[in-house]
């Protein structure tokens, strides 16, 4: 997508330094830095940090940690995935990117070969993120088409947290509808939910739709079922970290919220996921849980323009910060994916399995 007009992917290998490099998403929308990732370490802390995030982008990143490792000549490449795996629990593809690495190099002979083996693997699970996203717009922008032919009125999306382009390679899950139906030239206008505690949705998602000029306005976490009420919404479009194959959508805290007050007023709800975030094997979901730091604090730009952290609750108060909530099949009306849409429930994602990318 479009920085300042300058196309950026949010990872990828620069072949003329050998680098990995990569948008450091905790310095946006304030600051716009790459950050080179040389180490298996560095590229732990950047996902546990958040410097990148996001599930695809979080799978791309861990498939790049691993040809780190192998470069700096670690001798156990299992050892090295399970620290990837380590840094965050919910995103079922991170374990799914590291297997794919680890499967190319199985039987990959000596250190040279194994890094060569791991930056393909990398490069193609990048590749085809970026298709798999630009398959889930075409398929998703339908249900905007339809709702745009029925009123003049430009058709208003809600979305949680930030599942565009910054949380996958390029062009996003959930927003890559939005993205497909403005170049379509249909009229759309994003509520964009703040998402606290770290504010991905306020930080991250108006970021890169002011970057890509479409209209959108920032609303407070708790002004979502107030706008359904009053008929402002017309569709809610998230992503998932993790969906289960019964149709549960894990995503980020307060999605659940989002997806009863959308049902109680009639409201379709769909999940954007590429199939690599499907959980085919268990219903069981490991919920991250971050520092009550996120909480109790925040971080923001101050008034000499440089970025500070400041108190919000009491000294003496405790705080928990469960960083994903599951929304019910019951709730989701449907998951968009790279094979077209299907219902959320075990039926409808079985059809999946079968199906290619754009059927
Ligand atoms: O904690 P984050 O910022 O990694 O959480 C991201 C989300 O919850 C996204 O909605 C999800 O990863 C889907 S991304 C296409």
């Amino acid at each position: 997508m479009l920085v300042d007009g300058t196309h950026y992917r949010s990872i990828w290998f620069d072949e003329a330094d050998s680098a990995v490099r990569a948008i450091d998403q905790t310095r946006l929308p304030h600051f716009f830095d790459i950050i080179t990732l040389d180490s298996l370490e560095d590229a732990c802390h950047a996902i546990r940090d958040m410097q990148v995030r996001g599930a695809p982008l979080i799978g791309a990143a861990a498939a790049y940690g691993m040809c780190l490792a192998l470069r700096e000549g670690h001798d156990n490449p299992a050892q090295a995935a399970a620290q990837l795996a380590a840094t965050r629990p919910t995103a079922v593809n991170l374990q799914w990117a590291l297997d794919r690495v680890l499967k190319a190099i199985a039987a990959a002979d000596g250190t040279d070969e194994q890094v060569r083996q791991a930056l393909a693997v990398a490069a193609a699970i990048c590749d085809e993120d970026v298709d798999n996203c630009r398959a889930i717009g075409e398929h998703g922008v339908a249900l905007i088409r339809d709702i745009a032919r029925s009123s003049d009125a430009p058709v208003n999306i809600l979305t949680h947290c930030n599942a565009g382009w910054l949380a996958t390679v390029d062009r996003g899950t959930a927003l890559a509808p939005v993205y497909q139906a403005w170049e379509e030239g249909i009229d759309v206008h994003v509520w964009v939910d703040e998402t606290r505690p770290r504010n991905q949705g306020a930080s991250l998602t108006a970021w890169e739709l002011l970057q890509q000029r479409i209209p959108h306005t920032v609303i407070s976490d708790n002004t979502g079922g107030h706008l359904m009420q009053s008929g402002r919404v017309d569709l809610c479009l998230v992503g998932s970290d993790r969906t289960t194959f019964r149709g549960n959508v894990c995503n980020k805290i307060g999605t659940y919220l989002k997806a009863l007050a959308a049902h109680d007023n009639g409201i379709p709800f769909y999940a954007a996921v590429p199939v690599s975030s499907i959980d085919w094997e268990s219903d069981d979901i490991p919920i991250e849980e971050r520092g009550s730091e996120e909480i109790t604090a925040i971080c923001g730009l101050n008034t000499q323009g440089v970025l500070d952290t400041v108190r919000l609750t009491p000294a003496g108060s405790a705080a928990l910060n469960y960083a994903f909530d599951v929304t019910p099949a019951r709730l989701v009306t449907g998951i968009i994916t790279e094979r077209g849409i299907v219902s959320a429930d075990e039926a409808g994602l079985a059809q999946l399995k079968s199906r290619v990318a754009s059927d």
